[in-house]
């Protein structure tokens, strides 16, 4: 027996994604399963990184038209970001190349200001970039804590606890695991780091294409995303509280204010991309009206509260779907939350192997059949490792986002059959 039908997504308005995203209809049809690596763009996107190249492909600051709508696009964009992390001020964004370099900029500087506090705290669930930069802190004197997943392939809050002390300089650690998909409690982890009196540092990166990120509800202290995984082109983007961010000392050239955003923006980055990282902003934006029938506006905080929930909703059902028919084949292992039941604390990117097969040989055979997903240790080599798994071949991932439907995973499950 196959997963259920779509009948059961009735209020999630799937046609209309899936018409937004040209590249779910290109022949030969892929199912993308692919998306912790970067999801597909809607048309708004492309539309508007074409007309920023069109008509404005100039750099900020001058004073002849183009240039001065460089500035009105940069700074609408970042209104947009800071709307849908409910940032308190447009400034507390910073717009760059990817989330990685972001980390690194905070690291540098946190390790260039380390006094009496020396201890980062990580996770060796994290994906390896909110590791390794960290671990270099040890050459500034850094004293670096470890908060292990434990056998379940779960962080235990308690087990925070036990490591924190009045030297802790901050914790750093993930929204959700891109290698298997549970959610961490960041409130709950904000509220204990906070407690020694420090920061805490979130790698939102896989969280974002699937459920509401707001900062002040969460108040952690700085928050990473890739544009390029929420549906936008590729570059990143980084919030932190603008106290926090003023105070860290980074490098810039003199006449660059010592102030967020300008401190973290150091060079030029890719305007034309920041342009489609705000097109699918809106994109959301126009998502969260339809769910609320129209009413309010498509840029305001509410529809996309109302986008990431009914994304959120329909995606635990994709998650559901998808391990309960896994369950049901008898040599797939799944990693991590497994049960159907664990849907609601995980996102929809599962972490598998079948039986012994080669991680590479079942990713090798899927991809002969138009389906795309991903073999290997997915970043999070340390991770794999704990599992009991190779920390080069890891395992199979298959990660879903909303505009995936419960006939692809259909699919999916159908060629896994095979295997019996
Ligand atoms: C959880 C997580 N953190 C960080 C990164 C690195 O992001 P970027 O490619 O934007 O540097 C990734 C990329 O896959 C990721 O999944």
């Amino acid at each position: 027996m196959l997963a259920t039908k779509p009948e059961a997504a009735t209020t999630f308005p799937i046609s209309w994604v899936r018409e937004q995203f040209p590249a779910l209809h290109g022949e030969p049809r892929t199912v993308f399963f692919d998306n912790g690596a970067g999801s597909q763009v809607p048309q708004w996107v492309l539309d508007a990184v074409h007309d920023h190249l069109l008509r404005r492909n100039a750099q900020r600051g001058g004073r002849y038209r183009q240039s001065r709508e460089v500035d009105t696009v940069l700074s609408k964009a970042r209104e947009s970001v800071a709307t849908f992390l409910n940032a308190r001020e447009p400034e507390e964004i910073a717009f760059g190349m990817n989330a990685t370099s972001f980390m690194r900029l905070i690291s540098l500087a946190i390790g260039y200001a380390l006094g009496q506090r020396r201890e980062i705290v990580i996770t060796d669930l994290d994906h390896e970039a909110n590791i390794a930069t960290w671990l270099a802190l040890e050459h500034a004197g850094a004293s670096i804590r470890w908060w292990k997943v434990r056998r379940d392939g779960a962080l235990y809050v308690e087990d925070l606890e036990q490591i924190l002390t009045p030297n802790t300089r901050l914790v750093a650690c993930t929204m959700a695991s891109n290698a298997i998909g549970s959610v961490l409690g960041i409130r709950a982890i904000a509220e204990r780091t906070h407690s020694v009196g420090a920061e805490l540092f979130v790698d939102a990166v896989h969280f974002g294409p699937h459920g509401l990120i707001d900062v002040q509800e969460l108040e952690c202290d700085y928050l990473v995303c890739s544009g390029y995984k929420i549906f936008g082109p590729h570059m990143g983007f980084l919030w932190g509280r603008r106290a926090a961010l003023d105070a860290l000392p980074t490098f810039r050239e003199d006449f660059i204010p010592d102030t967020a955003p300008a401190k973290y923006e150091i060079g030029t980055y890719v305007y034309e991309n920041v342009a489609g990282m705000q097109a699918a902003i809106s994109y959301l934006g126009e998502l969260g009206k339809r769910v609320k029938n129209g009413t309010g506006s498509a840029g305001g905080r509410s529809a996309f509260t109302a986008a990431m929930h009914a994304i959120r909703e329909y995606e635990i059902r994709l998650s559901s779907a998808l391990l309960a028919g896994m369950a049901k084949i008898a040599n797939i292992t799944v990693y991590g939350r497994n049960k159907p039941s664990d849907a609601d604390s995980r996102v929809p990117t599962v972490c598998f192997n079948v039986g012994n097969v080669r991680p590479q040989a079942v990713t090798e055979r899927l991809a002969a059949r138009g389906i795309a997903v991903r073999d290997g240790h997915m970043y999070s080599p340390r991770l794999m490792r704990r599992l009991g798994l190779s920390d080069t071949s890891g395992a199979v991932r298959a990660s879903l986002v909303h505009y995936n439907t419960i006939e692809e995973i259909d699919s999916l499950l159908h060629e896994l059959q095979k295997y019996r």
